[in-house]
């Protein structure tokens, strides 16, 4: 783990992707969405670019951190919370940052939490002191329990840590939860939250100075062109004059209406909307004076 010696120069750029899991699918449509498309390797392991000289790499999220700070790879789509431990496990080894999160995805999000048997009476992290905590996420939880000087046991353990307290090897967890099924499944119940994760676009903290930097800055761009308008949607809709005050009341948390003329000196408007516009809230605009309302998902911008 030789991290932060110049990478051999190639005018390629290499991202690597979870290959199965959660992340797997909506890393794929998200690069694909930037305009990148590519030819499958027969196993599935390497993914040549096509419209541009970007390949994927298609591995475990655990191995993503470390293909970026051995230069194998320039950018990785991984969880903030796989990231922070092995960046974390460096520091504790002493070693220097060698990757860090460009930018948060909007999508995977879950938490890193603790969590303790249902029949546990919760009072707070002062009540750690003395036990065991199972988890995959040593460096992490090392790091929380030394902030609140708490001194207990981390147990660490590389799969089915909610299964830990009732086979005795540990009396509570810290593991990731999203929907919550898990920790109810095995009667846990969340307690603290250590991390709010989500997938991430991690790059090395040197940046690459051939050719891969302006690929690197071009694929950024993109990336924000897509992400940044995910949510949004355009709400276009005829109305009246008198109409309009009332209107634009009710889309307060848009941004500014548009205004065009249309027949018989009715207006055309338009605006860009930051969330979802529900069938509800259509209608609420219907019954105050919006006609022909129509709502358009948007696909990329270039701000
Ligand atoms: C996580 C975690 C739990 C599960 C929680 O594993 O370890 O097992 O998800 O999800 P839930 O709250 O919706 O039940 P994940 O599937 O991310 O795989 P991992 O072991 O690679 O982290
Ligand atoms: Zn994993």
């Amino acid at each position: 783990m030789s991290a932060i010696q110049a990478a051999p120069a190639r005018d390629r750029l290499r991202i690597a992707i979870q290959k199965n899991g959660r992340l797997a699918e909506p890393a794929r449509a998200l690069l694909s969405a930037c305009g990148l498309s590519w030819r499958e390797s027969r196993d599935k392991l390497f993914c040549y670019g096509e419209s541009l000289p970007v390949d994927l790499l298609l591995v475990r999220d655990d191995d993503i951190p470390g293909l970026i700070a051995d230069g194998v790879c320039d950018l990785g789509i991984v969880g903030r919370n796989e990231l922070d431990e092995q960046g974390a496990a460096r520091v504790q080894a002493g070693l220097a940052p060698a990757f860090h999160a460009l930018r948060g995805l909007g999508f995977g999000q879950c938490r890193l939490m603790l969590a303790v048997p249902d029949e546990w009476e919760w009072q707070g992290p002062a009540q750690l002191s003395g036990t065991r905590i199972a988890t995959s996420y040593p460096a992490i939880l090392k790091d929380w329990l030394a902030a609140r000087a708490i001194d207990a046991q981390v147990v660490e353990l590389s799969g089915s840590v909610e299964i830990a307290p009732r086979l005795g090897t540990a009396d509570l967890i810290c593991d990731l939860v999203s929907s919550g099924a898990t920790l109810r499944a095995n009667q846990l119940k969340p307690v603290e939250t250590l991390l709010d994760s989500e997938a991430v676009l991690a790059g090395a903290v040197r940046s690459p100075d051939d050719a891969r930097g302006a690929l690197m800055a071009m694929l950024l761009r993109r990336l924000d062109g897509v992400v940044q308008v995910q949510d949004r949607k355009l709400l276009m809709f005829r109305a009246e004059q008198a109409n309009v005050p009332a209107l634009e009341k009710l889309l307060a948390d848009a941004e500014p209406l548009v205004r065009l003329p249309a027949d018989e000196g009715a207006l055309r408007l338009q605006t860009m909307c930051p969330g979802p516009l529900t069938w509800q809230r259509m209608e609420e605009l219907e019954r105050a004076g919006a006609q022909q309302l129509m709502v358009l998902s948007v696909e990329r911008s270039l701000a």
